[in-house]
């Protein structure tokens, strides 16, 4: 059979050709053919959804056991009611909140969907796709689409239109390509038959986002952990091994520079390595594919299953991949590369927390940093540890010196004037010397607490977000307050006039900064320091167990 190719990744062009390739696609679908269709998440294998005889045809395009039901495709919650039964209320609330988008909700299903769509069970999965190729071309078609993603069973998951062709190629009688998937992870599967609602499959969507709309969720224990023999998942396809590589996959988790640590300390010369960018540099002698920046899971989302993949085609004899925490996407994605391992993982720093702390001055950092060590925490001031580094680093003095050169005297001694007027006059001067101090800093802080051993860790740096220490860190706290507080407070502490107080809280970033960058808040209204440093503890000690609550969930 021959593949027909439909180039759709301009929608902006051609209109009449844009039409004609949309009627044709819909029109191989509605006679009972296979079309590979993008969407956001990634590109699924169509075939029209009420027409057993064709979805059987899915099953034998991919390989797909017979026992793994189909979710139908389409274009919004009007749909619902013409293929499921005993609808939720909440349902709705669902879809006109996350519709079209990377959301699939299992539903009571009518009789009109074939068992060959559903495997024989009595629910079926509903999604509304956010692609306006596929929107459209199942409009046109009048049938909802089932469409499993186009891999070869077993293999990752396609994000491009040429991964469909090389798994689908010849099987199938075409495939349209809208450009590559947005999201790059599948939806996110809903289970509303049951209460509360039960989270069968991270996806696109994040569970925190869900229940900001519809409160608790339960989550299945087949997204974390592996199915004894046996075992039923809810979600029948979640019991199969997935998106595996041929070489044996190990996944680290613990904050990023934890993990890429244990990863440096077990590679060999055929290893192969997922990791973050920021990384990439400690494995030159390896076959590498990073996942984008370790603060970014949107690309990470885009490029997992796309590593994976490109590992299939190696010699590697063994892959080591570092994962994100599991908040936001990070759920779903670490989920991928853990079903690629068969839930082989590390738990690189299962016994350390470290918080970040940032913030403005007069906000109360100095009490909530009292309130780490009345928990036994080690504080490590950043900017405490810059100064001893600048008399005993050798290696920073070094790579200072050679920047600017003069600023350290005869008898080695720096001369903080001359470094100072140089650096408060140019900003470009200011942003080589914290490149430097910064790439020297991270590394030190590290190994300050290895040394330390097991426990609790506070980082206190006003430049936690901008120095990569924030990569140590299983959380970033900004610790913020109202101006006049704040004014009010340093007026107090340091002796000075308003005007100048006021001149100083200016000069810095504002709380919104470090709201908007930092993983959490804790804001200070509290009319004492004391009541406070209080406060900051009790938001601490629930902190700390949702983290080691992550962390045991994690290395499971
Ligand atoms: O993002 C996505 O959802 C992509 C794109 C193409 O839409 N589709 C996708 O389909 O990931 P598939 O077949 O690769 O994964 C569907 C998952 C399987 O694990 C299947 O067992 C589960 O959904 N599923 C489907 N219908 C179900 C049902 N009625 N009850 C429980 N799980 C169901
Ligand atoms: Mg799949």
């Amino acid at each position: 059979m021959q593949t027909i190719y439909y180039d759709l990744r301009d929608t902006k062009g051609q209109q009449k050709e844009i039409e004609d390739k949309i009627s044709a696609a819909a029109k191989i679908l509605r006679e009972g053919g296979l079309v590979g269709i993008p969407t956001e998440t990634v590109y699924g294998l169509g075939a029209n959804g009420l027409d057993g005889k064709a979805v059987k045809r899915i099953f034998e395009a991919k390989g797909r056991p017979q026992d793994n039901p189909l979710i139908l495709h389409v274009t919004g919650p009007q749909w619902l009611p013409r293929y499921c039964a005993d609808i939720p209320p909440i349902a709705y609330v669902l879809a006109r909140k996350f519709w079209p988008g990377p959301l699939t909700m299992i539903l009571k299903r009518k009789p009109i969907v074939p068992d060959e769509t559903t495997a024989g069970l009595d629910t079926v999965g509903m999604r509304c796709p956010n692609h306006p190729v596929t929107l459209a071309i199942i409009r046109e078609a009048g049938v909802p689409i089932a469409a499993p993603s186009a891999n070869t069973s077993g293999r990752p998951s396609c994000t491009t239109a040429q991964d469909v062709l090389e798994d689908m190629n010849g099987k199938i009688e075409g495939v349209v390509d809208g450009g590559p998937c947005t999201v790059g992870v599948e939806s996110t599967i809903l289970d509303l038959t049951c209460e509360p609602p039960r989270l069968l499959r991270p996806g696109g969507l994040p569970l925190e986002d869900l229940e900001r709309l519809i409160g608790h969720i339960d989550v299945d224990k087949a997204v974390t952990t592996p199915l004894k023999e046996g075992e039923q998942p809810k979600a029948p396809g979640m019991k199969y091994r997935h998106y595996a590589p041929k070489a044996p996959v190990t996944v680290f988790t613990g904050a990023p520079d934890a993990s890429a640590r244990e990863i440096q300390r077990r590679v060999g010369p055929t290893s192969g390595v997922i990791c973050f960018d920021e990384y990439a540099h400690l494995f030159q002698g390896q076959e590498v594919h990073t996942l984008g920046p370790s603060g970014d899971k949107l690309a990470q989302a885009q490029r997992v299953f796309d590593a994976l993949r490109t590992f299939d085609s190696s010699s590697v004899t063994e892959i080591y991949a570092q994962c994100p925490d599991n908040r936001g996407l990070g759920l779903a994605i670490g989920n991928r590369l853990k079903k690629a391992a068969g839930f082989h993982v590390v738990e690189a720093d299962s016994h350390r927390i470290v918080l970040g702390l940032t913030g403005g001055t007069g906000a109360g950092k100095t009490s909530a940093l009292n309130a780490i060590r009345e928990l036994g925490g080690t504080v490590i001031d950043c900017d405490a540890v810059y100064h001893e580094m600048l008399e005993n680093s050798q290696e920073m003095r070094n790579a200072i010196n050679a920047k600017f050169p003069g600023v350290f005297d005869q008898d080695g001694k720096l001369n903080r004037q001359k470094l100072g007027q140089e650096v408060f006059a140019q900003k470009d001067r200011l942003a080589q010397l914290n490149e430097i101090v910064f790439g020297f800093m991270t590394p030190e802080l590290d190994r300050r607490m290895e040394s330390a051993g097991d426990g609790l860790f506070a980082i206190d740096a006003i430049n936690l977000l901008e120095s990569g220490a924030d990569r140590l860190c299983d959380r970033t706290i900004a610790v913020t307050a109202p101006t006049e507080l704040r004014v009010r407070r340093i007026m107090a502490r340091d002796g000075i006039t308003e005007q100048y107080a006021r001149l100083r809280i200016s000069a810095q970033k504002p709380d919104e900064y470090y709201r908007g960058k930092c993983d959490c808040e804790l804001n200070n209204a509290a009319d004492t320091p004391e009541a406070f440093q209080a406060e900051a503890k009790l938001f601490f000690t629930r902190l700390i167990e949702t983290i080691t609550e992550e962390k045991r969930r994690a290395s499971k």
